[in-house]
């Protein structure tokens, strides 16, 4: 079959692999029908995920057919269309049991940190991604979802990560009516975090990035306030002169270890990696947001350690939350939202590819420009 393939930082290519095997009972082979490429995706292939091995399949947003399935599977046969969460979850361990299916104990056991993540480096699970025209999905009794009949794979693609995502970066902010949010970051996670925002009743949500085609899509797509990033000399105090100099209530870190505004962090995490990645939008959220406010921490940092401003956090009396998002336990609920038209996830699929394309549509995803805002990757025989 063909699949992307890691090269090294900043190189992929599309290649013929063997095709996967069913390897436990409780596994199904599905021909893939859509995979996205995410932000996530990108930490990846900018190398600043340890033991991503050269050879590795990215891709862990995708949906596609049952084409084989194991001899335990209960719930999908032959033929079922389905969209596949992005945690590997067992769905009977501790966590699973009290649906933090992102923390799975079984499908990583190598880590003490994180569950099974498909085609996210051996760090979590070394398990091949959906950037492909197969993929194996274990677990299949636990995971994946039937796609509703009058629903496309486009209209439900984004509930494997992003949507939830988002949304789960905005519940962590415990966002009050009245609430004023500011998320840092409008790439597709922050966006949906917008979107999010309004559903839980806040009274005003500012967005931040430095490309200013992101905010004008934020604007247009979400009714947001917009800040760029490159026309203020000092965002921080920006953001508390917006919010009567007190700052928000709650600041959403939807940007994660490659954020830029800090030299000091861009040398010391991105380029000397002795911390990892920059935490420059952690760090904002931090001091921007209000005394006894919140923050949601939904972009993605690595172990061991950043340097990150804990004694502002403590002293101002600030709530703290992140995680990768516990996908499996929002699906019904978004679903229903994106019935009602809450979200319109199709919208933010600017750019669509061939998989043999995937390396043009990584270089032109990471390079923000030309109002990409999100890249859907679409398998030879998928209609
Ligand atoms: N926790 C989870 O479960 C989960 C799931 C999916 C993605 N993520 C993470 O969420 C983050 C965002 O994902 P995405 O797909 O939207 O990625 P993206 O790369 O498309 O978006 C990031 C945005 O942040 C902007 N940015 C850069 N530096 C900034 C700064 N200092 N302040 C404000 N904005 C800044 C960029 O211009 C870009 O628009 C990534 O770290 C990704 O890994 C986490
Ligand atoms: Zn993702
Ligand atoms: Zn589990």
């Amino acid at each position: 079959m063909l699949a992307l393939s890691y090269r090294g930082p900043s190189r992929v290519v599309v290649e013929e692999k063997p095709d996967p095997r069913i390897e436990h009972p409780n596994d199904v082979i599905l021909q893939v029908t859509r995979a996205a490429v995410c932000g996530s995706d990108l930490h990846l292939y900018h190398g600043f995920v340890p033991d991503t091995r050269v050879g590795s399949t990215f891709g862990h947003e995708f949906t596609g057919v049952v084409v084989e399935a194991g001899s335990s599977v209960e719930t999908l046969k032959v033929g079922d269309r389905v969209l596949v969460p992005f945690n590997i979850a067992c769905g009977t361990c501790f966590f699973c049991e009290r649906e933090r299916t992102s923390v799975c104990e079984n499908t990583n056991p190598k880590s003490s940190l994180v569950g099974g993540v498909y085609g996210y480096s051996h760090t979590t699970g070394g398990y091949d991604g959906g950037q492909a025209e197969r993929v194996r999905v274990p677990f299949a009794d636990v995971g994946p979802m039937k796609i509703p009949d009058d629903m496309s794979d486009e209209d439900v693609l984004f509930l494997t990560d992003i949507l939830p995502t988002g949304y789960q970066a905005a519940e962590m902010g415990d966002i009050a009516p009245q609430d004023t949010v500011v998320i840092f970051g409008s790439g597709p996670v922050g966006l949906f975090a917008q979107r999010s925002a309004w559903l839980m009743g806040a009274r005003r949500v500012i967005a931040v990035d430095p490309v200013e085609e992101r905010l004008d899509f934020a604007r247009r797509h979400n009714h947001v306030e917009t800040v760029n990033l490159r026309e203020v000399k000092d965002i921080v105090g920006h953001l508390k002169k917006l919010t009567e100099g007190r700052g928000p209530d709650v600041a959403i870190d939807a940007v994660g270890l490659e954020a830029c505004g800090s030299i000091f962090h861009d040398v010391l995490g991105k380029k000397l990696m002795l911390e990892a990645g920059a935490p420059t939008a952690l760090n904002w959220s931090i001091d921007a947001v209000r005394r006894g406010g919140r923050v949601s921490i939904i972009g993605v940092y690595g172990p061991p350690w950043n340097l990150v401003p804990i004694g502002s956090a403590m002293n101002k009396g600030l709530t703290i939350k992140g995680g990768q998002c516990d996908v499996k336990r929002y699906l019904p609920h978004l679903l229903e939202h994106i019935r009602k038209g809450n979200f319109e996830p199709k919208a933010l699929i600017t750019h669509r590819f061939a998989l043999e394309d995937a390396p043009e549509a990584y270089r032109l995803f990471a390079s923000r420009k030309g109002g990409v805002i999100k890249c859907v990757l679409i398998p030879p025989g998928a209609t």
